[in-house]
């Protein structure tokens, strides 16, 4: 058996090399392969082979279909080709390819980057999985803050805390999380390098939210920090403003509301209200957190606080898109229908 096998698989594959044709081939496949082919039939030979050497042909025989089926495969695909390109005619119209366009939480932020630039602001990153040192402790988050509880932010199961290079000796490691927003990269940029400086960070951000027309667990936000001597909280006000009209349109107005960040002094949330535009209802959306950087975060990443003042922001991208477009839910975002993404599309012929 074990003979016949070898015999016949060496036959069948010489037919395969041989066929010069799909036509061939498919005679090659009705003469050996198919049901009363000659390959099943020498199988049916199986069921007389002694149990003890069962193994040993099934395992040959086994071996030789694999090899078979590969070379008919390799065959066919290479005679298809072949056809194809035989049959190629020039003067057929293209096939069109819908090309995509970016999904407009992408665009606002693209665009929110491009005001940016302009004003001089650098980019940086960070990574989404982050230390929760990095996180909160260098950003004066103390740790009974309620962001930090497990049912606000999503840690990584993993035994042993993370160390946190760069920042103030005594600073113990922590766990690791998924990154609840995007101040972990004011850390990253001040440990990086020495002042001046001004960057914008935008990412994705992380967060254990009841999901609503206004909260998804996942979203992306913009930070923005400025360190420089002499940097005022005058700088601060008009670099949002201005952003912000530049973005969303001149006749935006402001509310600056005195608010509590852990990492800014003073710090407050910006309203903003556009004529005839309202979301949920409301005339007033708050759209940004911001304020003066803290002379404790200073510290910790070693900046003289006498020396250099700065300011931080960082908003939601996904709101900012919603004020754009007139949209009422942020669901629309992630459910991924092209009915309501194509409404985005920068392209022309959509
Ligand atoms: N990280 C804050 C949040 O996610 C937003 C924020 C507030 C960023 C104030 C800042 C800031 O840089 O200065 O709610």
């Amino acid at each position: 058996m074990l003979d016949d096998i070898q015999a016949l698989s060496k036959e069948i594959l010489a037919a395969i090399a041989g066929a010069a044709t799909p036509d061939a081939l498919e005679e090659v496949r009705i003469k050996y392969l198919a049901r009363s082919g000659s390959w099943p039939k020498l199988l049916e030979g199986m069921a007389k082979v002694p149990g003890d050497q069962k193994p040993v042909v099934g395992k040959a025989a086994n071996a030789a279909k694999n090899e078979i089926t590969a070379a008919f495969d390799a065959k066919k695909a290479d005679l298809t080709a072949a056809a194809e390109s035989a049959d190629f005619d020039p003067t057929l119209p293209g096939r069109y390819e819908a090309p995509g366009s970016l999904h407009p939480v992408l665009q606002t932020r693209d665009r929110a980057i491009e005001i940016f630039r302009r004003l001089g602001f650098a980019l940086a990153d960070g990574p989404d999985i982050e230390n929760e040192v990095f996180n909160f402790d260098a950003l004066n988050t103390l740790p009974d803050h309620p962001a930090r509880n497990e049912q606000d932010t999503f840690y990584l199961k993993e035994d042993g805390l993370t160390p946190s290079p760069g920042l103030k000796p005594g600073t113990l490691g922590g766990r690791r999380l998924m990154r609840t927003q995007t101040s972990t990269v004011q850390i990253r940029a001040m440990l990086a390098q020495p002042p001046p400086l001004r960057i914008i960070a935008p990412g994705r951000c992380y967060r254990r939210d009841e999901i609503d027309a206004t909260h998804g667990m996942s979203f992306f936000q913009m930070e923005g920090l400025v360190v420089d001597e002499g940097i005022t909280l005058a700088d601060l006000k008009g670099t949002l403003e201005y952003f912000f009209r530049e973005l969303l349109g001149e006749d935006l107005k402001f509310r600056f509301r005195p608010h509590f960040f852990p990492f800014t002094e003073p710090s407050f949330e910006v309203d903003c209200s556009r004529t005839g535009s309202q979301v949920k209802g409301k005339e007033w959306l708050e759209i940004c957190g911001c304020g003066m950087v803290d002379p404790a975060v200073f510290e910790q990443v070693g900046y003289d606080p006498e020396k250099y003042t700065g300011y931080a922001f960082g908003f939601g991208i996904e709101r900012i898109a919603i004020m754009r477009h007139g949209i009422p839910d942020l669901r629309f975002f992630t459910e991924n229908d092209v009915r309501f993404l194509r409404q985005f599309s920068t392209r022309i012929d959509s």
